[in-house]
């Protein structure tokens, strides 16, 4: 077992806040990789004062086992496990496991936990009939996010989650029935049958064989498709308290289900600065290749242009490469060769990377690829849609939303409700109409 959190050493550190009308003393925590936190939980009551943070960067919302981040030093782990060993050896079935419950599954475990999520792929017929209000261009994330809630009216013994066995039930329902919803969309927005689950398929060959598969003609995923579907759900698995996490937390904080809560996270991811990045970077790269400016001459604009951003670079904690990035850098190069596909927006997205981290405006902001920046080549090339790659992130996203909501619920913490800077009038008396 790995080292645990210790947030409150005994005989704690202090922090001096000194006020214009006198000072406090503010508890340090001390997280488990030796993080630290001045604990403001009774500022306000002690002094009136409340802190101000724009987007959160300075504030930790909760504590959690969850993931780690190190953002200087580009390390991302799972419960302690380096993500580059989980790439490598770990498959995204067992990495939900061990996000949800905290350890690696033993293989009885991963076993019964596959089998669940086999019976649990198919939807209501009610819900099938959900499909049919939708129009033929509808956003698949709006899809999802529906789709998920209205899973919840299908399953209302899920709605009062009492105990572990509850979660474990509503968490692979949830993870099982995401892949058969994006499917389904999918599938209505070609105006193709539906394909049903398959019960001998694995996780990500059953997704395949849902969107693919014709009713005359099973898809059979190849290996190294299989493998960078695989790859690219466990590497988006979890990613500590980012904008859809935090949501996830701040619905669940009311008390409400965990169906609620990831639909919530839906709607968070589906923003372009967010999850919608993947899409918005293949759409940048398309423009870049069929307009041919000189790749120079764009990054001018972006340094230039304060409403134009390079989409696929930057991150909020990651001050260093996003690992997720290296990692699926190699996996383009790998299965764009051994399916023999030339896409010159690889090609593009390989340019700018190598003129970008040699700028000074990207260097002094540390700016460097983010997961976004060749997943959607990936994706691509994996024949899933554009309008769908965000969809797949929320599918690879589904565990860490689970895990924190399940953290959260067994914290029993506080409803979120944080504070504001009122700027607006001071009291003003009404006018009747007939006076204004
Ligand atoms: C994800 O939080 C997570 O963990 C998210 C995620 C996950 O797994 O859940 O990792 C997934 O969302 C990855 C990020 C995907 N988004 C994009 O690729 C969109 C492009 N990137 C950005 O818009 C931006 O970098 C953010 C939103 C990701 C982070 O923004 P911050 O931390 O709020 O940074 P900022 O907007 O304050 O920018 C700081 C400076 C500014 O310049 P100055 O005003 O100081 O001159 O850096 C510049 C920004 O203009 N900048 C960029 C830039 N990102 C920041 N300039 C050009 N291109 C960019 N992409």
């Amino acid at each position: 077992m790995g080292k645990r959190a210790k947030t409150d050493p005994e005989g704690g550190m202090k922090a001096i806040l000194k006020l214009p009308d006198g000072k406090i003393e503010l508890p340090i925590l001390v997280g488990s990789e030796n993080e630290r936190a001045i604990d403001i939980t009774q500022l306000r009551s002690e002094t009136g004062y409340i802190t101000y943070d724009n987007g959160y960067g300075n504030t930790g919302s909760c504590r959690s086992e969850i993931t780690y981040i190190d953002g200087e030093q580009g390390i991302l782990r799972y419960r302690g496990y380096p993500i580059e060993e989980l790439a490598e050896k770990s498959r995204f079935v067992e990495v939900a496991w061990l996000l949800i419950s905290g350890e690696l599954p033993t293989k009885p475990q991963l076993q019964s936990f596959s089998e669940l999520l086999t019976r649990n792929a198919a939807l209501h017929e009610g819900l099938r009939h959900h499909f049919e209000g939708f129009p033929p261009d509808a956003h698949p994330m709006a899809m999802l996010s529906a789709m998920i809630n209205a899973c919840s009216c299908y399953h209302p013994e899920l709605l009062e989650m009492e105990d572990e066995s509850h979660v474990l039930e509503g968490s692979a329902k949830l993870l099982s029935k995401v892949r058969t919803i994006a499917a389904f969309s999918y599938r209505k927005s070609i105006g193709r049958p539906i394909i049903h689950p398959h019960p001998k398929l694995s996780y990500t060959r059953n997704f395949l064989h849902m969107m693919f598969s014709q009713p005359f003609e099973l898809y059979e995923a190849p290996d190294v498709v299989d493998r960078a579907l695989t790859l690219l759900l466990t590497l988006h698995a979890d990613h500590e308290q980012n904008c859809s996490t935090s949501t996830v937390r701040m619905v669940g904080s009311s008390g409400a289900n965990l169906f609620a809560s990831t639909a919530a996270g839906v709607c968070a991811l589906w923003g372009p600065l967010h999850g919608g990045a993947n899409l918005a970077v293949v759409n940048m790269l398309r423009k870049i290749n069929e307009s041919g400016i000189p790749l120079k001459e764009f990054i001018e604009k972006v340094k230039t242009d304060p409403n134009l951003r390079l989409m696929g670079f930057g991150h909020r904690v990651y001050k260093n490469y996003d690992p997720r990035a290296q990692i699926l850098k190699k996996t383009a190069d790998r299965l764009l060769n051994e399916l023999g596909i030339q896409n010159p927006l690889l090609n593009i997205a390989k340019e700018i990377e190598g003129m970008v981290l040699e700028d000074d405006y990207f260097i002094e902001r540390k700016l460097f690829p983010n997961v976004d920046f060749y997943s959607g080549i990936i994706l691509s090339a994996l024949n899933i849609p554009a309008n769908m790659f965000t969809v797949i992130f929320a599918i690879g996203r589904m565990p860490g939303w689970i895990a924190n909501w399940y953290e959260q619920f067994c914290q029993k913490a506080k409803i979120v409700r944080p504070r504001q800077i009122y700027t607006g009038y001071a009291t003003r008396h009404y006018i009747p109409l007939d006076q204004r």
